[in-house]
C-alpha cells in the first residue's frame, strides 16, 4: 500500500484528480474499450471532482469513454432528494463534464427488489470488465463505502445497516436531525472494492486520525474495513498532514521518504 502524505486537503485533491486523469488519458479509453472508474460521494473527494471538472473543461481529460459506478446510496431516498448520493453526483460531478448518462450507474435505493438490484449492479459492473480504479473515501469509523465495523472483508453489494457513529456525522446533511439519516444504505462490498484493478483513497481531516492509523498500522481488521488495502496489490491513500495526527512519527516520515514527499 502507497501513503502520500501532502501538506493540505487542497494539495492532496490536486495530486488524486492530475493521478486519475492521467491513469485515464494512459488508458485510452474508447468506446469499446471504457475506463471504467468507482467514485464515493462524501466530503473528501468533494476538492478531486472540482479539480476533475477545471481538466476537463480545460480539455485535459475527457469522460467521454468513462463509465462510472458509485460505491454506494441511501436506502429510501428518491434520486432528486437533496440528500440522495444521485443528486450528489449530479450536482458536483456529472452536470460539469462530458459524461455520456449511460455510462453512469449508481446504486438504486428505491428499488422494490433491493437484492436484486444489488445483484445486477455487480453483473453490470462484470459486463464492462470490472473496475479499473475505485476511488474512495473513508468515515472517520475506518469504514470505506458504507460497510460498517464487522462487515465482512469478503462481502458483496448489499444492504447495510449504518451505524450510531455514521449516522452522527451523516446527520449535517439532514439538518442535524439523526433521526432524518437513513438507517440503511445500498453499498458495493468490500470484496467489490478487492477486485478494482486499483483502489484510490483520500483521506482528511484530524477527526480520520484514529481510523487511518488503526488501517494503516493496524493489522487487517473487519472492524476498521479500510484496513483490506493492506491486502490490495495496488492501493494508494493520499492524505493530509491533519489525519496522519495519530501515526507514529517514524511511519510518517518512512512513507514520505520512499515517495519522495
Ligand atoms: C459516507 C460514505 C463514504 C464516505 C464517508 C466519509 O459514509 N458512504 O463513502 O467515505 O461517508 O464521508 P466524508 O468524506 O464526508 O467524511
Amino acid at each position: 500500500m502507497r501513503l502520500l502524505v501532502h501538506k493540505n486537503y487542497t494539495v492532496a485533491s490536486a495530486w488524486t484528480a492530475g493521478y486519475i486523469a492521467g491513469r485515464i488519458n494512459a488508458f485510452a479509453p474508447s468506446k469499446d474499450k471504457p475506463f471504467v472508474l468507482g467514485l464515493p460521494t462524501g466530503s473528501s473527494p468533494l476538492g478531486i471532482y472540482k479539480e476533475l471538472i477545471a481538466l476537463n473543461k480545460a480539455g485535459k481529460v475527457s469522460f467521454a469513454d468513462v463509465v462510472t459506478f458509485n460505491m454506494d446510496e441511501y436506502v429510501g431516498l428518491p434520486g432528486d432528494h437533496s440528500q440522495s448520493y444521485h443528486r450528489f453526483m449530479k450536482d458536483n460531478l456529472f452536470d460539469h463534464i462530458d459524461i455520456k448518462e449511460q455510462n453512469i450507474h449508481i446504486l438504486n435505493g428505491m428499488a422494490p427488489n433491493l437484492q436484486a438490484e444489488c445483484a445486477s449492479y455487480e453483473e453490470a459492473i462484470r459486463a464492462v470488465g470490472g473496475i479499473e480504479l475505485f476511488l474512495g473515501g473513508m468515515g472517520s469509523d475506518g469504514h470505506i463505502a458504507f460497510n460498517e465495523p464487522g462487515s465482512s472483508l469478503c462481502s458483496r453489494t448489499r444492504v447495510k445497516t449504518l451505524n450510531r457513529d455514521t449516522k452522527l456525522a451523516n446527520a449535517r446533511f439532514f439538518e442535524n436531525d439523526v433521526n432524518k439519516v437513513p438507517s440503511t444504505a445500498l453499498t458495493v462490498g468490500v470484496g467489490v472494492i478487492m477486485e478494482a484493478r486499483e483502489v484510490v483513497i483520500i483521506v482528511s481531516g484530524h477527526n480520520k486520525a484514529r481510523a487511518l492509523q488503526a488501517a494503516v498500522e493496524g493489522g487487517v481488521s473487519h472492524m476498521w474495513t479500510l484496513s483490506c488495502l493492506q491486502m490490495h496489490p495496488h492501493a494508494i491513500i493520499v492524505s493530509d498532514e491533519d489525519a496522519t495526527d495519530e501515526l507514529k512519527v517514524g511511519t510518517v516520515r518512512y512513507f514520505k521518504d520512499i515517495e519522495g514527499l
